[in-house]
């Protein structure tokens, strides 16, 4: 990994993240977490001070960025439970089936090469009645903003560290068997709507 990956990249991320209508977004989905929790593309632990704490045993944080934990460490240490990273992509999570009580996915899914490998394998490690939570920005139903968003999708994701921003999000999530318990969607005020559709909400094992 060089200088760009490991200290640039996730400053960006990290910042981009992180700005109020965002962290809006992870409020309204991430406290909902319980138990034993993989949280896939963890990134910098953004969401750590949202979960809560009482209702939480663990997180499991896979990451496959090693810049990306090193931008994490500070949030990790203040952690009210016990993190541990899993370094690898969420293609090959390396848990046992049945392992989670809850998978947390925010803002990820658009950048996972293999969406339908890693959600296969997210469905693999929720234990039965265990719930997915997401909250993803994606396609957008205008279809002038989706057209936009077909074509600035090939250079977007050359600087935006590979995301995507034309996924379907709950198409994604019903083709790999999941069923969606519930979902509400918006464009995120403040951002260009080429990049501002939001998805989010909560979804099972069919
Ligand atoms: C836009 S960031 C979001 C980080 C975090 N989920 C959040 O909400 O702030 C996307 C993250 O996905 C990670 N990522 C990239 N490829 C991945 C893969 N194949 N599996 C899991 N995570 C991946 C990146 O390293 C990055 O940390």
């Amino acid at each position: 990994m060089g200088f760009y990956e490991n200290h640039i990249l996730p400053r960006i991320i990290d910042s981009a993240c992180s700005t109020k209508p965002i962290l809006k977004q992870r409020e309204k989905i991430v406290p909902q977490a319980k138990g034993r929790v993989l949280e896939v593309g963890m990134g910098s632990a953004i969401n750590l001070p949202f979960y809560n704490a009482d209702n939480v045993e663990m997180v499991w944080g896979l990451e496959p960025s090693e810049g990306m934990r090193l931008k994490a460490a500070p949030r990790l240490s203040q952690s009210a439970f016990p993190v541990e990273w899993l370094g690898l992509p969420g293609e090959e999570i390396p848990l046992d089936d049945n392992a989670a009580d809850t998978v947390l996915l925010t803002f990820t899914l658009c950048t996972i090469p293999d969406f339908a490998k890693a959600l296969e394998q997210m469905r693999r490690v929720l234990k039965p009645g265990g719930k997915l939570l997401f909250s993803e920005h994606g396609s957008a139903p205008d279809e002038d903003v989706r057209k936009w968003q077909d074509r600035v999708n090939p250079v977007w994701k050359i600087f935006a560290g590979g995301c995507n921003i034309n996924r379907d999000v709950p198409r994604l999530l019903k083709e790999s068997g999941f069923k969606i318990e519930s979902l509400d969607t918006m464009y995120l005020p403040g951002t260009p709507r080429v990049a501002a559709f939001q998805y989010w909400g909560v979804a099972s094992e069919r």
